[in-house]
């Protein structure tokens, strides 16, 4: 059985994400959608919220699990016995710190390949940062991350900007 990991933060998942979900699902007997953390990125979503949005979002995929974990992507991967890692390329500033990241989990578990998907096209301008400033400005969620999540967003962002005032 091919079991690939597609890890990533996630906060929270945007359409271009979902779209490496779908063609990476095609690849692959199991795709394994895992959060992690990134310690350089601070959260609008706890890590637990990030799951629930990604099973949401995943729902009609049969062969797509999500799952979290806090540890070391190569450590998780050797665990749940995945010898794939699937990253989507955006654009050329995305390669540098990928491949940085595919070459430090290969020397962590040598087993371990990196595999990268393009972008769509549609998408490549799109990440959960530029989700975050949208739905801080009321801009229409639709275009930019799955209908099934775009309250749960709204609400979060309405929640969060209540506190700051
Ligand atoms: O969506 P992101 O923030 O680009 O995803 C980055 C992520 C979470 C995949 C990366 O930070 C990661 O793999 N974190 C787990 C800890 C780890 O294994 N770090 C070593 C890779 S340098």
């Amino acid at each position: 059985m091919k079991i690939a990991i597609y890890p990533g933060s996630f906060d929270p998942v945007t359409l271009g994400h979902l779209n490496i979900i779908k063609r990476a699902a095609a690849c692959f007997d199991r795709l394994i959608v895992c959060v992690m953390v990134n310690s350089s990125k601070r959260g609008m979503f706890l890590p637990e919220e990030r799951v629930e949005l990604l099973k949401k979002a995943t729902a009609r995929f049969p062969n797509v699990e999500v799952d979290f974990a806090d540890g070391l992507l190569a450590a998780y991967a050797k665990k749940r016995k995945a010898r794939v890692v699937v990253k989507g390329l955006r654009a050329v500033s995305d390669f540098e710190q990928e491949v940085q990241m595919a070459v430090i989990n290969r020397k962590l578990n040598p087993s371990l390949e990196t595999m990268f998907l393009a972008s769509s096209e549609k998408y490549t301008y799109l990440s959960s940062t530029v989700v975050k400033e949208m739905a801080r400005y009321g801009a229409n969620l639709e275009e930019f991350i799955p209908r099934e999540i775009v309250e749960d967003v709204r609400q979060r962002m309405a929640l969060l900007q209540e506190r700051k005032d």
